[in-house]
């Protein structure tokens, strides 16, 4: 094993975004980097015109595994587009809702607020809220049959994964025939569980999570959706205009090349792990660790999402001390200790204080166990004042039915095994 590689193995990568990519990926990037399959030359120096060349030839890969991870139905496009989910944000308003119409929208935490403050007011003739968790601060989501969309609406905007409140929708709402077009920002989730494409009109996701590096974000759109953007969409925007370039789509300008690239390896991968069934078990008991070590606490630590719909992506919680008060002394503390061992990127996002541990494909089972363990050991420090229901055991770190159906994660630190308890500083 390369230095390199071995302090990769070392570094505990918790960042929300842009988040770790997978090392086998990286490393073979890095090998590949200034001799692309001994071309002579970088992917990233290679032209997206050259008819079945290498960038080509990555950018079908790519879609292809898209179609393939998700099973995509006919009937849609899989475009590679640019401009984040910011863009997804106008460009899906632009080509799915008619000037001065109407808009639904799920508000279900932060990323649902930015669509409506930062595209849908302004592009849209009213912004009806199909529903709100803001009376819960967030902690719940609510299935279809409870949301209210307005009669003249014509597109519902969700968030699968509401990246900084933690919230996740694990399902794929079905709605009734003559029911808005639902239109799904899943960047912070996508390529984590199956999902039901066919449910969805529209579903996007900014890379930089499960997808590779930022800079792409990749788009799935229903063909009846396309041939109906408003004229002053721009052109990069519109999604026929993107649909339709030859000899594949998503050439309607100079593509983010290299990332695509990049993501067209983090899809092999995932098929190489045997698909999104595999990937969302592990999803379901990694997080279940990391909410073991939170349940187990006695509220030392915090997180008050509903256990239907916690985050299996970000697990946003605070520390609390003696007074039962958010603790930022201690908060600062766990950031400390934690990058002593290697555990990096816990910080929330700026706008929300606090402490957050992500967990998108890449991380490997290892790193999750040693932060839950982590978690722990912290506790044990730090939180003996209440006094945790829980012992010591394994079974702590997860609920016990999702060990009986996953199987338990095995506890294996950076340094070699390490068992609940025992180990870390
Ligand atoms: C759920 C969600 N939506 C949208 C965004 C914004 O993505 P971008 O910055 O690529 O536009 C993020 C970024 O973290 C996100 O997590």
């Amino acid at each position: 094993m390369s230095a390199d590689e071995a302090k990769r193995q070392q570094t505990i990568n918790l960042s929300a975004g842009p988040s770790m990519l997978p090392t086998s990926v990286m490393l073979e990037a890095q090998k590949q980097f200034v001799n692309h399959d001994d071309s002579g030359m970088s992917m990233m120096e290679m032209s997206h015109r050259d008819a079945g060349g290498p960038v080509q030839n990555a950018l079908q890969y790519a879609m292809d595994a898209t179609r393939d991870l998700l099973d995509v139905p006919d009937g849609y496009h899989v475009l590679f587009c640019q401009g984040g989910a910011h863009g997804q944000f106008a460009a899906s308003i632009q080509n799915l809702v008619s000037p001065g119409g109407s808009v639904d929208v799920i508000r279900s935490g932060f990323w649902a607020d930015r669509f409506i403050n930062t595209e849908a007011k302004r592009l849209c003739g009213n912004v009806n809220i199909a529903w709100s968790g803001e009376d819960t601060n967030y902690t719940t989501l609510a299935p279809a049959s409870q949301w209210n969309w307005a009669d003249d609406s014509e597109m519902i905007h969700m968030c699968h994964n509401e990246t900084i409140h933690g919230n996740e929708y694990h399902y794929d709402p079905i709605l009734p025939p003559g029911a808005p077009v639902l239109s799904a920002d899943a960047t912070s989730t996508l390529m984590s569980r199956p999902v039901d494409i066919a449910n969805y009109g529209l579903i996007y996701a900014s890379a930089g999570k499960n997808l590779g590096p930022a800079g792409s974000t990749l788009v799935i759109v229903r063909d009846d959706l396309l041939g109906k953007a408003r004229d002053e969409c721009p052109s990069i925007l519109n999604y026929a205009r993107q649909a339709e370039t030859m000899p594949l789509p998503s050439l309607y300008n100079t593509p983010p090349t290299y990332n695509i690239y990049m993501t067209s390896q983090v899809l092999k991968e995932y098929v190489d792990m045997g698909g999104l069934e595999v990937i969302e078990r592990k999803a379901i008991a990694r997080a279940g660790h990391i909410y073991g070590a939170i349940d187990a606490s006695n509220g030392f630590y915090q997180n008050s999402v509903a256990a239907d719909c916690r985050s299996r992506m970000n697990v946003p919680f605070r520390i609390t001390g003696q007074d039962g008060a958010v603790n930022d002394e201690l908060e600062a503390k766990f950031i400390e200790e934690a990058f002593k061992i290697g555990i990096e990127q816990l910080f929330a996002h700026p706008l929300f204080p606090g402490l957050r541990v992500t967990m998108y494909n890449a991380l490997p089972d290892a790193h999750v166990a040693k932060t839950a363990e982590f978690m722990h050991q912290f506790f044990e420090r730090y939180g003996q004042n209440t006094s945790s229901q829980n012992d010591d055991t394994e079974s702590s770190y997860a609920t016990a039915s999702q060990i009986a159906m996953y199987g338990a994660l095995p506890l294996v630190g950076i340094a070699g095994t390490v068992t609940a308890g025992s180990g870390l500083p």
